[in-house]
This record gives structure tokens, C-alpha cells and sequence, in this order.
């Protein structure tokens, strides 16, 4: 492995684990809420995911680098999208939806707890989410105009005519052929829009200007983009024991996907080639400290997990 693949392993791995003390906390203790259903939110959350979306929040503030301990305040947001991010999981993989038993190296949560258990688990991480948000602001540097710009661009971008949007397209596809631009339109918002999400929130909190916030937005759109592209992949080619889910989850589910349309080969060009324009978008804003989100991008590329 080349040393900068190295660094970027060993960062993702400390603040995977920053972003789990953070979530292992993330629900008062004193709350007063059924044990099932705390059981049933902590079993997803303690999962092993990989926890790229609340990094990309912190490593977007660290690129803004105006604020040596904006990262810090950054924690509650961070665990505000990881939240949304499970939530999607929970329900993607009910029944109605993907129908899948295996996530993040688990049965998935409908199959321990039930579907409404799952269900329910999942509302009450997306209401969480937007309270987190608010300890942001409340417990930490973080002002309360960012955290209400924050909480707007979280409503658009998780809701209706974000990844919810989304999953409503990709589930309508399965009923028809899709076109490459359909296509693009569901990857663009079942995905790209929680990581778009995510690096102009970083970016928000370290107080980049609105240039700089455009372009940690569209770097966002790109590489989330290629993420949903090379999940595709991954759901061909990829090995079960190390992704934590069940391959061949598109086919039996008649999904339209890029190796799909495009095949393989010029789907995993696709990837590469969305990640280099995203990673020129970026270069273009004047961000004191580009590089950790440049090497991000590119070790997505060649993920097999
Ligand atoms: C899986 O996301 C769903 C997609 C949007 C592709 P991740 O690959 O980030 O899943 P976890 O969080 O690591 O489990
Ligand atoms: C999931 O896409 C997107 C969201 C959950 C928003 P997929 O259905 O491809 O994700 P996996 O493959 O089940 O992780
Ligand atoms: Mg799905
Ligand atoms: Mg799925
Ligand atoms: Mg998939």
C-alpha cells in the first residue's frame, strides 16, 4: 500500500471510532423510551458501517482550516447524517423495499426486531438527527445561523426532493427500463445527496465562503455519485464477507444500475473518471488544505467494502 493510501486508512479508522463515542452517546440516557426500541436503534448504529459520511463532514471542516477546532464542534452533525444514513439502510432493506437480510455484517434490523420495530427505529433516528443538529448549536461554537442553514440544507437534501426522492425513483425503476439520465437521477439523490450534504455542512461550520461551499457541495455530488456506481459494482463483484451484505441484491431485485446500462467495464471507468472532474471541481475553490478530501476521493475509487 502507498503511503498516502496508508494515511488515509489509518485517518479513517480514528475517526471512525471519534464518530461512534460520539453515537454511542447520541441518545440521553435519562430519556425515557421503550428498551426495544433503544435496542433496536442501538443494534444499526453499533454495526459496522463505515462511517464515510460524518468523516466527510469533519474532513471538509478541516479543509476549510479557518478554525483549528471547527472539527470538534462538527461531532453532533457528524452524528446528525450518520443517523439519516442508517435510517435509509433500516428501511432500504425492509421487505417492501430491497428485501435484504444481511447489513453491515449483521442480520439486517427487520429481521431481529421485527418490521415495525424497524420501521419505527428509523423515524426515530431521522427525528434524532435534527435534534443532534441542535446540540450543535447549543452545546458547542457552532452559531445558530449555521445550524439552522445546516437543518434547511438537511431537510432538502434528506426529504422529499433529496434521498427520499431518490429511493421513491429507484424503486419505481424496477417497474421499467430506465434511461441513463433516470439512472443518474436516482444515484444523484439516493446518494450523492446525503455526501453533498455532508461536505457543505463541514464546510459550513468552519465558515467557508459561499464559493467554497458551492464547490464542497459539487465535489459531494460527484463522488457520491461514483460511491452509487461502484456500490452497483460492488453488488456484482464484490465479496460478501467483506462488504457485510448479500451480493446480487440488484439483480434479484430487477434493479436498473450502471454495470447494468453500461457494463462493467465502462462503469468502473465512470467511476474514475467522475471522481477526477469532482476532485478539479474542488481544486478550483481555494480551500487552505484540499488534500485529505482529494485522497478521500480517490481511495473510494478502489474500495471493496
Ligand atoms: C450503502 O452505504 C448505501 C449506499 C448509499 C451505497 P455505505 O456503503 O456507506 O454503507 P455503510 O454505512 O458503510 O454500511
Ligand atoms: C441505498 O442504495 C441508498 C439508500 C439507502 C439511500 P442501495 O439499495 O444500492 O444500497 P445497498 O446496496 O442496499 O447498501
Ligand atoms: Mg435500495
Ligand atoms: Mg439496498
Ligand atoms: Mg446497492
Amino acid at each position: 500500500m502507498a503511503r498516502s493510501e496508508l494515511d488515509i486508512v489509518q485517518y479513517l479508522n480514528e475517526q471512525a471510532q471519534h464518530v461512534e463515542k460520539t453515537l454511542r452517546h447520541i441518545v440521553p440516557e435519562q430519556w425515557d423510551i421503550p428498551v426495544k426500541l433503544r435496542e433496536s436503534m442501538n443494534y444499526s448504529l453499533e454495526a459496522g458501517g463505515k462511517r464515510i459520511r460524518p468523516i466527510l463532514v469533519i474532513a471538509a471542516a478541516e479543509a476549510v482550516g479557518h478554525d483549528p477546532a471547527a472539527a470538534d464542534s462538527a461531532y453532533p452533525v457528524a452524528a446528525a447524517i450518520e443517523l439519516i444514513h442508517t435510517y435509509s439502510l433500516i428501511h432500504d432493506d425492509l421487505p417492501a423495499m430491497d428485501n435484504d437480510d444481511y447489513r453491515r455484517g449483521k442480520p439486517t434490523n427487520h429481521k431481529v426486531y421485527g418490521e415495525a420495530m424497524a420501521i419505527l427505529a428509523g423515524d426515530a433516528m431521522l427525528t434524532h438527527a435534527f435534534y443532534c443538529i441542535s446540540l450543535a448549536a447549543k452545546n458547542s461554537r457552532v452559531s445558530a445561523e449555521t445550524a439552522l442553514a445546516i437543518v434547511e440544507d438537511l431537510s432538502v437534501l434528506a426529504g422529499a426532493a433529496g434521498m427520499v426522492g431518490g429511493q421513491v425513483a429507484d424503486i419505481l425503476g424496477e417497474q421499467g427500463i430506465t434511461t441513463l439520465e433516470q439512472l443518474q437521477y436516482i444515484h444523484l439523490h439516493k446518494t450523492s445527496d446525503l455526501i453533498a450534504f455532508s461536505l457543505k455542512a463541514g464546510g459550513r461550520i468552519a465558515g467557508a465562503s459561499e464559493e467554497q461551499l458551492e464547490a464542497l457541495f459539487e465535489f459531494g455530488r460527484g463522488i457520491g455519485l461514483a460511491f452509487q456506481i461502484q456500490d452497483d459494482i460492488l453488488d456484482l463483484i464484490g465479496d460478501e464477507q467483506k462488504l457485510g451484505k448479500k451480493t446480487n441484491s440488484d439483480v434479484e431485485q430487477s434493479k436498473v444500475t450502471y454495470p447494468y446500462l453500461l457494463g462493467l467495464e465502462a462503469s468502473q471507468a465512470e467511476v474514475a473518471r467522475l471522481t477526477e472532474a469532482a476532485k478539479q471541481r474542488l481544486l478550483s475553490a481555494g480551500l487552505a488544505y484540499p488534500n485529505r478530501l482529494l485522497a478521500l476521493a480517490d481511495y473510494l475509487v478502489g474500495r471493496d467494502r
